[in-house]
């Protein structure tokens, strides 16, 4: 079978982007265009403008997440991850907020069967199908819907004053966005269970401590470090590092048996794509490989 229709089967997408009016302007490798965002801003960073940047731009509720803002995000998401020049995205905030939760004043007074028959958060989670890798760069607030997007990436960089917590059980309800299910999974049961009881928050040390979050820095330098990683990712075939995602997200869907068979199909998989071969022969032959994505 040919390399792209195997592709295509694996995954299936393909090319273009948006972007927008840049509050990195004033830094090297950041470029955007304007866009019909209201609520998120989008650029394209990095030396080779190979890293798709999603902010959160809604500072007068500390980016609560409103039904439009999760929709342009996910438009965005969307976008970069049909672009061929990405090779990673980013998701971020200010520095007070990556977002304080889900919108309160747009959920008080919703009725259960408004929440029900307008399937409430239903879409959230398809942030999380994109096939490249997201990387959430966290300042300030992560807080219920905000600490479930942050977990809805594939890795969290945060800044030192970040704050992460699923304080829903303060205003009477629960997290609804997968804050039981997927901090259970990566920070276990116990301190999942006291943070979703409490609703008490964690520092972004402890938060790095628990495995929440993979490396913290000065607010002032998260992003260029999230940057930073988003183009060491993009270095690599797009094929292949959206194979290898795919391959460690499994691990949170099944047994390990069958995780493992997974992956060794996957892994069976790379030696159809043009990649694999370029990769080897760039290492047998002392020199950088030259990936083509197919
Ligand atoms: N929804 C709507 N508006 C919000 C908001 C939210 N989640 N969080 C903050 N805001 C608004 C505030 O209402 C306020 O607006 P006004 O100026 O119009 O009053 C503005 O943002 C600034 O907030 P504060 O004045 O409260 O700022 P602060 O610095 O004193 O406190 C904070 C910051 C600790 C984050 C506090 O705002 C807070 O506790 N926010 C709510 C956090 C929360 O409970 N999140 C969970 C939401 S439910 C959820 O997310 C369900 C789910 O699983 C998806």
């Amino acid at each position: 079978m040919a390399t792209t229709a195997v592709a295509r089967l694996l995954f299936g997408r393909v090319p273009r982007v948006s972007r927008n009016l840049s509050q990195f302007s004033s830094l090297k490798f950041y470029s955007s265009q304007p866009s019909n965002y209201e609520y998120i801003k989008t650029e394209k960073a990095g030396e080779k403008q190979n890293v798709g940047v999603i902010t959160l731009n809604r500072p007068k509720a500390l980016n609560a997440l409103c039904d439009d803002l999760i929709l342009e995000v996910k438009d965005a998401v969307e976008k970069f991850d049909k672009d061929s020049s990405i090779g990673a995205m980013i998701i971020t905030g200010s520095e007070k907020a990556f977002a304080a939760g889900a919108d309160i004043k747009a959920m008080q007074n919703q009725t259960f069967s408004q929440t029900v028959n307008g399937r409430m958060l239903e879409g959230w989670s398809s942030i999380s199908d994109a096939s490249k890798p997201l990387i959430a760069a966290v300042n300030g607030y992560a807080l219920g819907g905000g600490c479930e997007l942050a977990m809805m990436c594939d890795i969290i960089y945060a800044g030192e004053t970040a704050r992460f917590g699923q304080p829903e059980i303060i205003i009477g309800t629960i997290p609804g966005a997968g804050g039981t299910q997927r901090l259970t999974r990566v920070i276990g049961k116990s301190k999942a269970m006291e943070m979703v009881l409490t609703g008490n928050q964690i520092s972004a040390v402890e938060a790095e401590k628990s495995g929440l979050v993979s490396k913290v820095f000065p607010p002032d330098q998260l992003l260029a470090e999230a940057v930073k990683l988003g183009e060491r990712i993009a270095t690599h075939s797009q094929i292949i590092v959206s194979l290898a995602k795919d391959s460690v997200n499994r691990a949170y869907e099944t047994t390990l048996q069958e995780g493992l068979r997974y992956e060794k199909k996957i892994f069976y998989g790379t030696f159809a794509t043009a990649d694999r071969k370029e990769g080897m022969s760039a290492f047998i032959e002392k020199r950088p490989p030259k990936f083509i994505n197919e």
